[in-house]
């Protein structure tokens, strides 16, 4: 692409201006240019990420409404909230070889029509069990979409911009939760929920749209042989001197990448994957789901009506953006360790004020702003920290070679411990029965206390094994992996990190 014709670079030079410094003018305008069409591209494989969100945060209000039309027990509420994410597991796991197999492109199509087919047969759900094969299909096409939304953003940019674009995909999730909780609120209501259900139709109709406008990864391209397809989405997204360098790029990493799987097994690999697996359940198990899929179940157990309860979730809903803006603008000046350690005391902290309100009695008439204010300010450090710094340390601890099968690996466990706490979140309250065995729960108090004490080993787990990458790049990284210092792996103090700044 020629930005600047002969007589303009000519008359830049006489006007005082060297030719190097017109040509990396020409350079800055053309990365300005082709920057601007990477955003678009990746802002729309996003709505991955708007999906996922979106889902996660539409079944807390209609559950509200499904116990009225259905009448459920707590074990049955559990059992509608849980297939979305069996069936992640599932879309997570088949994600990486469905991406080679298809390509990017297509599959984010296909799965963006699975998510609207599942939305269109939960709208319409005469019981129980259809409302749960609905929940099972849109399930399966978010585990798909939370895998290569990122992996398609993280081929598609150029190294430079990767950091920001791999963060964009937990805004996009952030704000489908934030679009659900205010499509809660509009359609609350007995019946209401079909709507909520329903309206996923329009996200995922405008990823399949968006998507089919978009370019396939230029290195999913490669790998299948398409030289020419290749370098014209190459020529779209990077400065044409940069293009034959990528292209062998991609060749060399694709031929090393052949034995994937097996090197996971090796042991130099061993603490890069003790440290995403532990991060994927630890993100979990400090109970951010219980939040987001029941904030309008535990704000009207503290004496809220329905319609206040929704209200006072869509507050936690826009924390949530905030606090991830907030985190995506400070990531790459603090460092991913600083947020995680601030992010994990908050949320210490908050969790154990929860609990304290649920315990202290003769609150009745404050105890609704408490929690209100405590699960703010929960939601608001998790999304600080655990939140989009996993998704973010998970793409930057592996070395290309295993990074596929690694991310699938962790991606599993974060979905499978997501399933754990979402199926015992309501029996830890109020207990239940297993095998005509009836059992207390421990109650409010007992489970928030639970998270605090979990969220707690999280912080001592940062402290002691997640390695700082701020500053370093890719290599540097893998370096100290194979290096095998072992545990926290790379200096975490940051002396090493500082030199690379
Ligand atoms: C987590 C999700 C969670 C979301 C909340 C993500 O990082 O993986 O499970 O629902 O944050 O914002």
């Amino acid at each position: 692409m020629q930005l600047f014709t002969r007589e303009q670079k000519e008359c830049s030079y006489s006007s005082g201006i060297s030719r190097q410094e017109a040509l990396v003018l020409e350079n800055a305008t053309r990365d300005t240019g082709t920057n601007r069409f990477i955003y678009i591209t990746a802002a729309i494989a996003a709505l991955n990420g708007l999906l996922f969100g979106f889902d996660t945060g539409v079944i807390s209000g209609a559950l509200l409404y499904i116990d009225n039309s259905f009448g459920l027990t707590h074990l049955m509420q559990e059992i509608i909230v849980s297939p979305t994410l069996v069936g992640a597991i599932v879309g997570a796991a088949a994600g990486g070889r469905l991406a080679d197999r298809l390509g990017r492109r297509r599959l984010m199509v296909a799965g963006a029509c699975v998510f609207f087919v599942g939305s269109v047969v939960m709208a319409f759900a005469p019981n129980v069990p259809a409302l749960v094969v609905g929940r099972l299909v849109v399930g399966f096409a978010i585990g798909v979409a939370s895998m290569v939304g990122p992996l398609y953003n993280s081929e598609i940019a150029p190294p430079k911009i990767r950091g920001s674009l791999v963060s964009l995909n937990q805004l996009a999730v952030t704000s489908g939760i934030l679009l659900a909780y205010l499509v809660n609120y509009v359609f609350k209501g007995p019946g209401g929920w079909r709507w909520m259900l329903g309206s996923g139709v329009v996200p995922a109709a405008a990823l399949a749209l968006g998507m089919l406008f978009m370019p396939e990864s230029p290195r999913w391209l490669v790998e299948n042989g398409r030289l020419d397809e290749a370098r014209s989405v190459l020529s779209r997204t990077r400065s044409e001197d940069r293009i034959e360098e990528e292209i062998e790029n991609i060749e060399e990493t694709a031929q090393v990448e052949e034995n994937d799987a097996s090197t996971l097994l090796e042991s130099w690999i061993r603490p890069a994957l003790i440290v995403g697996v532990g991060l994927a359940v630890l993100q979990q198990v400090t109970g951010i789901n219980t939040v987001i899929y029941y904030a309008p179940t535990i704000f009207k157990s503290t004496g809220f009506g329905a319609s206040a309860s929704l209200l006072a979730t869509v507050g936690v809903g826009l924390v949530n953006v905030g606090a991830t803006i907030c985190a995506v603008l400070l990531v790459d000046r603090v460092g991913r360790r600083p947020l995680l350690l601030v992010g994990l005391t908050g949320m210490v902290l908050a969790l154990g004020g929860l609990s304290a309100v649920f315990f202290l009695p003769g609150l009745s008439g404050v105890v609704g702003w408490a929690a209100v204010g405590s699960l703010m300010f929960y939601v608001g450090f998790f999304a600080i920290g655990m939140g989009p710094v996993f998704w973010l340390l998970i793409s930057e601890i592996y070395p290309l070679q295993v990074r596929g099968s690694a991310m699938g690996v962790v991606t599993v466990a974060n979905w499978a411990a997501n399933l754990l706490v979402s199926l015992t979140f309501l029996t830890l309250i109020n207990g239940g029965t297993f095998s005509g065995v009836e059992f207390g729960g421990i109650g409010q108090t007992g489970t928030f206390g639970l998270y605090a004490v979990l969220s707690l080993f999280s912080l001592l787990f940062v402290y002691w094994k997640v390695p700082e990458t701020k500053g370093r790049s890719l290599e540097e990284i893998e370096a100290d992996l194979r290096g095998g210092t072992s545990g926290k792996y790379a200096d975490a103090s940051g002396e090493t990190a500082e030199n690379a700044d």
